[in-house]
């Protein structure tokens, strides 16, 4: 069952920590939280769909570490990600007598983890926290880094803290019930790593896309590569002072395309794709980039069945859009261009710089619906 688990450490100082990533490892994730932790108390956040499935297999294995468990699920969706569903877990952590010995373990995908971690940071000031990601996203992106807190109505991810887990254990055999559509958003986030950062990890994933998608070929080496560039250009840029902004990449227009057609109709990871290849063209146009930059990406983000193309919404509306960028500064956005696949920067543009040029490009506004969710 447990074939070559793959192991990226965070290099963090004292808040160091390692990302293990393996086919079967569920069922002994107990005794590593003990050993991350040293706590003799767990409580499990999780979706009641992500619980029910593999909620079980962690309880045991906790218990079996001699570790005490309780466990609460929040309801499914990133609209759960919010301030009344903290309050509900702070009542959840004192109701089972939470306390600096507890660790909070969020199972489950970028949505869990964040919400998680951001009770886990502010509860009792900090309490330990392990990071169980089940979506591909999860796994490549969210779990990592620190990142985590919850949404309010006037917009997403305004409230947060940094935090990093002790431990992330990345069960891959858990993505076999992950619909291939929200395969594609992890993988999205992965060749986005790479094309700000490696051009040798970029040309791997190319040559493996559609095995990779079926969770086949070199699936565990590639998610511990994605690992990796998120734990270098956090381990240099920790508080998002400047180099993490890269990752940013395909994410300025990304969020434009969320919010114009409502979120939820176009998946992050497949907005991000969209996002990508325009600051690929965008790249080319200003002579950062070689030619043929933006064709790799979106060959790419089109063999796992991603979106390449900007939907179908006035020049104006999409200016609008980018205003509202939270990484604005002054009128101008840093906005994260390629020097070639495997090398990025950032040039200062204004939202009408950044914007499509004209309508004739974009073919639909239902991007997101080109393929089905089919498991
Ligand atoms: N903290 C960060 O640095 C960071 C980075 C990127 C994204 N995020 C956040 O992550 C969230 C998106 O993450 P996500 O895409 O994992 O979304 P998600 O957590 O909402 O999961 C997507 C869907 O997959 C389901 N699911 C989870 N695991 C499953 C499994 N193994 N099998 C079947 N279904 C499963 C979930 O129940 C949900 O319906 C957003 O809130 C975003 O803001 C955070
Ligand atoms: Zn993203």
């Amino acid at each position: 069952m447990t074939t070559a688990v793959r192991s990226v450490r965070v290099d963090l100082a004292e808040r160091s920590y390692s990302i293990r990533i393996g086919s079967g490892i569920l069922a002994l994730a107990g005794p590593a939280i003990v050993r991350a932790t040293a706590a003799r108390h767990a409580v499990i956040v999780t979706v009641p769909g992500v619980g029910r499935r593999y909620g079980a297999t962690l309880t045991k294995s906790l218990r079996d570490a001699g570790v005490r468990v309780d466990r609460i699920s929040v309801p499914d969706g990133d609209a759960s990600k919010n301030l009344e569903q903290v309050k509900r877990l702070y009542g959840a952590l004192l109701r089972f007598g939470a306390d600096r010995q507890t660790v909070l373990v969020a199972l489950g995908g970028g949505m869990v983890g964040d919400l998680g971690g951001f009770a886990a940071a502010s509860y009792l000031r900090g309490i330990q926290f392990v990071q169980v990601p089940t979506t591909l996203l999860a796994m490549v992106d969210s779990s990592i880094g620190g990142k985590v807190g919850v949404n309010l109505a006037q917009g997403k991810n305004l409230v947060g803290a940094f935090h990093q887990p002790r431990l992330v254990w990345a069960d891959t055999d858990t993505l076999r019930s992950l619909p291939k559509r929200q395969r594609a958003c992890g993988f999205a986030e992965a060749f986005k790593k790479a094309a700000i950062w490696d051009a040798r990890y970029f040309a791997r994933i190319e040559r493996d896309a559609e095995r990779l998608l079926e969770l086949d070929g070199p699936l565990i080496p590639v998610i511990a590569g994605a690992c990796r560039i998120k734990a270098e250009v956090v381990r240099r840029d920790e508080r998002e002072g400047g180099l993490r902004m890269l990752l940013n990449f395909g994410h300025t227009l990304g969020h434009a395309v969320e919010t114009l057609t409502g979120y939820g109709k176009v998946l992050h990871g497949e907005a991000v794709a969209i996002g990508m290849v325009a600051a690929g063209e965008r790249s080319e146009a200003m002579g950062f980039a070689p030619p043929g930059t933006a064709e790799r990406l979106r060959a790419l983000a089109a063999r796992f069945g991603l979106p390449t193309e900007l939907p179908l919404f006035p020049r104006s509306a999409y200016i609008s859009a980018l205003r509202v960028d939270k990484k604005m500064k002054d009128t101008r956005i840093q906005y994260v261009v390629l020097r070639g696949i495997g090398s990025a920067t950032t040039a200062r543009l204004t939202p009408a710089e950044i914007a499509p040029l004209s309508r004739s490009r974009g073919v639909s506004r239902r991007t997101g619906r080109r393929r089905s969710g089919a498991k």
